[in-house]
């Protein structure tokens, strides 16, 4: 870029309170400056164009995942496996992880999911008013720690650590750094008891698995754990969060899945796309590179907003509406390239059974206190009951 031009500047974020708000950052982005530079975080590009996203994705020569897809990081400067892997060694470590995750593997659990999910839904039935982020953190939390063989036990300690290095971490890094470095130690002993006794689960699987001819070491191995376990439990709980919260306040949509819940498969789709909880992934610049007639040089980050290409609306028709039935929906909530999201088939399923378990026990329900859409604090949900509906129609002076 030349001196007299100017570069496309926005301040944009995608962490934390700015998520109120981004879905208009991302409408002003996209009239201004569908590439700009923002200087959060050390300093990164934003590409909002589906289609600049897609060849973005698809040249690994020009966008690197190293050294971290994470902006700002997971509080750790160690690669996380796969995802901060580049091809072609990306492929053998994706060659040996995608077997755990097949669509037969993944139906497999659902009878578990939907008995841990009615077993979750026992515990709030009755309460006039409950916290459906319980629902939404312990139901994926529950299924993939038994799957993955992660001690359930510890749920709640593996609820604190994720808070601090997902949610705190743009704010307090030394605790991000303070909560990685326990994950570390924990999954450090976790390795070491399951190569003294192994089980049917997948970090047993990973010791025995073969990565052509040899197997994984321990820092790969570790590094593996702490992906997944990141990856695996606050994503789909934001996804589940997400979709009661939009429910709960679109009673016919509620009443549409909670009347037909073959509909429900087809909605999910919708949040991801509309409400996604990945909102961007990081590259780095190998190269020089233009696009969008903007200069970017190498060794710059850019973060690839993925939330900004589900609202293109080049490809989606009223981006910003939630249609529970669009039937085209070709979204990058699980990423489109190389590094396509290797949970999906989990993930996809953990939503589904689980807002289907839980619209049959609650088909009515409304926000009872007001809540962000985004991230997995508090979702306070008042259900009506033959009993509310009494109330409810009571003229409002008795
Ligand atoms: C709704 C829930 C989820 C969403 C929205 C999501 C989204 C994503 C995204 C955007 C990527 C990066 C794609 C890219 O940059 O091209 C990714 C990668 C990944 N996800 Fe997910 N994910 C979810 C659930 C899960 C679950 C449940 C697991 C595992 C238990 C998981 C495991 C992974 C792994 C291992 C990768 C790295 C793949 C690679 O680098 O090759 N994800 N996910």
């Amino acid at each position: 870029m030349t001196d007299d031009q100017k570069r496309p500047e926005y301040d944009f974020d995608f962490h934390g309170d700015a998520l109120d708000t981004i879905f208009d950052d991302y409408k002003a982005m996209r009239e201004q400056c569908p590439v700009s530079w923002s200087e959060r975080y050390g300093g990164f590009w934003s590409i909002t164009g589906y289609d600049d996203i897609h060849a973005a994705e698809g040249d690994s020569d020009t966008y690197s995942v190293a050294p971290s897809m994470i902006l700002p990081s997971f509080g750790t400067d160690r690669p996380l496996i796969p995802l901060d892997i580049d091809p072609p060694e990306l492929t053998a470590y994706r060659q040996i992880l995608l077997p755990f995750f097949t669509p037969q593997k993944m139906d497999a659990l659902e009878h578990r999911t939907r008995t841990i999910a009615r077993e979750l839904l026992d515990d709030v039935d009755g309460q006039d008013v409950f916290d459906a982020s319980v629902f939404s953190r312990m139901l994926p939390t529950m299924v993939f720690s038994e799957y993955a063989g992660f001690p359930v036990a510890d749920a709640a300690q593996f609820d604190e650590w994720v808070d601090k290095i997902v949610f705190a971490r743009t704010d307090e890094e030394a605790v991000a750094r303070q909560a990685a470095s326990d994950v570390y130690a924990y999954f450090t002993d976790l390795i070491a008891a399951r190569r003294r006794t192994p089980g049917s689960d997948v970090i047993s699987g990973l010791l025995a698995a073969d990565m052509h001819g040899r197997r994984l070491d321990d820092d790969e191995l570790l590094d593996v754990c702490y992906l997944l376990f990141v990856a695996g439990l606050e994503t789909t709980a934001g996804t589940i969060r997400a979709s009661l919260w939009y429910l709960a306040q679109h009673p016919h949509d509620l009443a549409t899945l909670a009347a037909d819940a073959t509909k429900i498969p087809r909605a999910t789709e919708e949040f991801l796309r509309a409400l996604s909880p990945v909102q961007a992934m990081a590259r780095t610049l190998r190269r020089d590179t233009v696009v969008g007639g903007v200069e970017m040089c190498a060794g710059q980050r850019v973060a690839l907003v993925f939330g900004a290409a589900n609202r293109d609306p080049r490809h989606f028709a009223d981006p910003d509406e939630i249609r529970i039935d669009r039937a085209e929906n070709p979204h990058t909530a699980f990423g489109i390239g190389a590094h396509r999201c290797l949970g999906s088939n989990l993930a996809r399923r953990e939503v589904n059974f689980g807002l289907e378990e839980f619209l049959r026990r609650f088909p009515r329900f409304e926000l009872a206190a007001p809540a962000p859409w985004h991230g997995i604090g508090p979702l306070l949900l008042r259900p009506f009951t033959a009993a509310s509906d009494q109330r409810s129609v009571r003229p409002p002076h008795l």
